[in-house]
């Protein structure tokens, strides 16, 4: 049996990303998101979005740039404590020994400590309640090379411990399943 419950956002799970931005050092911050994802695979597209009264809601809104830095279990406490903390008051960078490195297309620092960084170019931002919506083109990846696998070329996801967040909680991924297409396949 099924309870109703009111509506509610309950897609889990989620990413938890640290999104940095700010185009010199002076602004550079960081704000953890989960409410981000994929929206179009060619051109590659993506949004995140942002309550306007977060510290980094304007940074991102003048700048129009930032970059999607996925995280790991490794850096499971930076993701949340970015994601309690405001950049009013702190200086993320420093207080969790993060890194700010150069994207290659735009100005928003990446963080070195992510096996992979997302350089973002705003298109529209759109106003929808309690959120503005900050629909992107990707630019530019940058990926941690100890997660390329020399062989193959690809990137191996699986060895970077990436990070999930589901209702409040954050996991680990938990056991290799299947991969794309497993179902259909006769050597499962
Ligand atoms: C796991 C997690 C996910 C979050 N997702 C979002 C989000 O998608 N959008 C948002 O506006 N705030 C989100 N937050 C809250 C902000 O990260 C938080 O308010 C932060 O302190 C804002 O930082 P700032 O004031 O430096 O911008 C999330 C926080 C956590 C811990």
């Amino acid at each position: 049996m099924k309870i109703n419950w009111k509506p509610g956002t309950m897609i889990y799970p989620l990413p938890a990303v640290m999104i940095s931005c700010g185009s010199d050092p002076s602004e550079y911050n960081i704000i953890t998101a989960s409410w981000v994802g994929t929206l179009c695979t060619n051109p590659p597209m993506c949004y995140i979005s942002i309550r306007p009264e977060r510290h980094s809601y304007p940074i991102l809104k003048a700048n129009k740039e930032f970059v999607i830095n996925l995280t790991t279990e490794k850096l499971a406490y930076a993701t949340d404590w970015c994601g309690v903390k405001s950049g009013k008051d702190h200086n993320k960078f420093e207080e969790m020994n993060l890194t700010p490195g150069k994207s290659a297309v735009i100005k928003a620092p990446t963080i070195e400590e992510s096996p992979l960084s997302i350089e973002c170019k705003v298109k529209e931002i759109i106003p929808l309640g309690s959120h503005d919506m900050f629909i992107a083109d990707v630019v530019n990846v940058q990926a941690d090379s100890a997660y390329l696998n020399e062989e193959t070329g690809a990137f191996d996801m699986q060895n970077a411990g990436l990070l999930a967040y589901s209702h409040g909680k954050y996991y680990g991924l938990g056991e290799f399943i299947g991969k794309f297409g497993w179902s259909v396949k006769k050597d499962k």
